[in-house]
């Protein structure tokens, strides 16, 4: 997989070259390049942003750095690449979006910051190529880097071969559509605390029954309207 990443912020991702999606980048499973976005401006302060039309407070991404970073990527046609632009106006990034971008060969980021960027982008890139607007929940962060990292997180770490033991993506939180049940390791005593005894029993159906009420119990305080489906 391919994932380009455009930002005013490019060492905010310096984080990527670590743990399983740095092992993944050097193995050559995702390739990974950031571009900033001050390299496609032409005026001596670099200007990535302007006030909006209408007013209001705040300041929206120019159109044009975009255009020319993204061409850039994409090139200047159609494209089969998926670009993904992180809003708290998009859809909201669930394990089953994260599936559906795991499973692409090319994924583009736009970060925005400020109020956000030119809607323009959006729709002349949405006639050239698949564009998404994903939000990772409701509030509000000052750009799309950290949500982009939760995205390339998540997605990433789905792609074949990434995680290691491809059996720890099937029992964890969200792939069932229940949360995860709790987890124990050694030692079987800490300050007063004992693993549950089903645990230790060795009864394969009794512990697979215990973890599956415990997800559903979990799923009905926490997450109730999960069960809803
Ligand atoms: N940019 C600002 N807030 C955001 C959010 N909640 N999700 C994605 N991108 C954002």
């Amino acid at each position: 997989m391919r994932i380009d990443i455009v930002t005013i912020f490019p060492e905010f991702f310096s984080v990527l070259d670590l743990s399983l999606l740095g092992r993944a980048r050097q193995s050559g499973l995702i390739e990974v390049a950031t571009h900033d976005l001050r390299d496609h401006t032409h005026d001596r302060h670099r200007t990535v942003d302007d006030t909006p039309y209408g007013g209001g407070a705040g300041m929206v991404m120019k159109p044009e750095p975009w255009g020319e970073a993204l061409d850039e990527i994409v090139g200047d046609g159609a494209s089969e690449a998926l670009l993904v632009v992180p809003s708290p106006a998009g859809e909201p990034f669930t394990q089953a979006i994260a599936r559906e971008l795991a499973a692409e060969k090319h994924l583009v980021f736009a970060c925005g910051r400020y109020e956000g960027i030119d809607q323009r982008v959006v729709d002349h890139y949405g006639e050239r190529m698949r564009v998404r607007l994903v939000s990772l929940g409701d509030y509000v962060l000052n750009g799309g880097e950290v949500a982009v990292m939760a995205m390339i997180e998540a997605a990433g770490r789905l792609v074949p071969g990434v995680v290691g033991n491809p059996e720890s993506l099937v029992e964890e939180s969200h792939e069932d559509g229940l949360l995860e049940y709790p987890s124990y390791t050694k030692p079987a005593s800490w300050r007063g605390l004992d693993v549950p005894s089903v645990l230790l029993s060795g009864n394969h159906g009794a512990i697979a029954a215990w973890r599956h009420e415990q997800q559903v119990e979990r799923t009905r305080r926490v997450r109730p309207e999960l069960l809803e489906g």
